[in-house]
């Protein structure tokens, strides 16, 4: 079975060290093969917003992005062919680091068709690893799993590492390089068990009882939502500790099940429709955006 492992930190630092240690312990386990892919080795196009893609939900068409020239399209190969998949970088300003961000913007150019048909295949297991130099790291998980949820891998184990912002600091502390083997002996056992059976194992249950999170909005009246996962629930005071009593069916309609995921395109195909219908006058309305000012740019010389 191809587990891969996709990096963005630096060469040999603390995110590639751990991802490393946690593709080889799933390796040791047996008819596991691990496969490393560093993102800044790839071209990724910044998406544009152009919305070509979504824009054929409702008039027809594979909904792929139109940006051809770069290495999407290679990490759309693999993350087809691969049955795991452990994700691992270094936090910036809290969160992933934008190219990690920028891989995730561009899956919605994988078309609606592919994204459709990924969540018709069974859930396939998947580990994600952060590192920070800090504790300013609050951000960062949860965005991480947001790529993973979008491509239906079930995330069976978090890792949010701090205080290791040194090249190789990680190397320092044994009590990481371990849980990073716990993280790939995880991954790599929930690889060969059917998608029903896999279960979450990381060491924060969270508050959220699908991305075991801990982030939460709050919608009035006691009312929380997971910002990532959009179930809703009512907060309680349990003793000492808060709870949150979630909405079953909102865990139903969850966004990252087959469910929940083609509702959200066929709303979205909804209000295209509605625009076409509608959409009388925006021409002439754009030329008093137009007429205003032209954009400010740097001046370069030649390159
Ligand atoms: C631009 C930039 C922003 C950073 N922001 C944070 C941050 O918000 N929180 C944090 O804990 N560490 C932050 N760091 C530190 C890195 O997360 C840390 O050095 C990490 O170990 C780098 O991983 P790597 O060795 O795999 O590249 C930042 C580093 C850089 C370069």
């Amino acid at each position: 079975m191809k587990l891969l492992g996709l990096g963005c930190g630096r060469r040999l630092g603390n995110s590639e060290i751990l991802l490393k240690e946690a593709l080889m312990a799933a390796e040791e386990t047996g008819g596991i093969d691990g496969e490393y892919i560093h993102l800044h080795d790839l071209k990724i196009k910044f998406c544009t917003g152009c919305e070509s893609c979504t824009m054929s939900l409702s008039k027809g068409g594979s909904g792929e992005c139109v940006i051809k020239t770069d290495d999407m399209g290679f990490l759309k190969q693999k993350f087809s062919e691969c049955d795991g998949l452990i994700t691992s970088a270094p936090v910036f300003e809290l969160r992933p680091p934008g190219i990690y961000c920028t891989m995730n913007d561009r899956f919605l150019g994988f078309g609606p068709q592919y994204l459709m048909d990924v969540f018709k295949r069974p859930k396939r297991a998947g580990g994600v690893i952060s590192v920070g130099g800090s504790d300013w790291v609050q951000l960062a998980l949860p965005q991480m799993n947001l790529a993973m949820f979008m491509l239906n891998f079930k995330v069976v184990d978090q890792i949010q590492e701090m205080w290791t912002g040194r090249p190789g600091h990680s190397l320092l502390h044994d009590d990481m390089l371990e849980r990073a083997q716990v993280l790939g002996r995880n991954v790599a056992d929930a690889m060969k068990k059917p998608p029903e059976e896999m279960k979450y194992l990381g060491e924060d249950p969270g508050m959220c009882p699908y991305c075991h999170g801990n982030l939460l909005l709050s919608r009035g009246e006691h009312v929380v939502e997971c910002p990532i996962c959009a179930i809703r629930g009512e907060l309680k005071a349990d003793g000492p500790e808060l709870r949150v009593d979630w909405n079953e069916e909102d865990i139903r309609m969850i966004k990252w099940e087959p469910r929940g995921m083609g509702e959200h395109f066929q709303h979205i195909k909804e209000r295209h429709e509605l625009f076409y219908t509608k959409n009388d006058g925006i021409k002439q309305k754009l030329e008093k955006y137009k007429a205003y000012k032209t954009y400010s740019k740097p001046t370069r010389g030649p390159e």
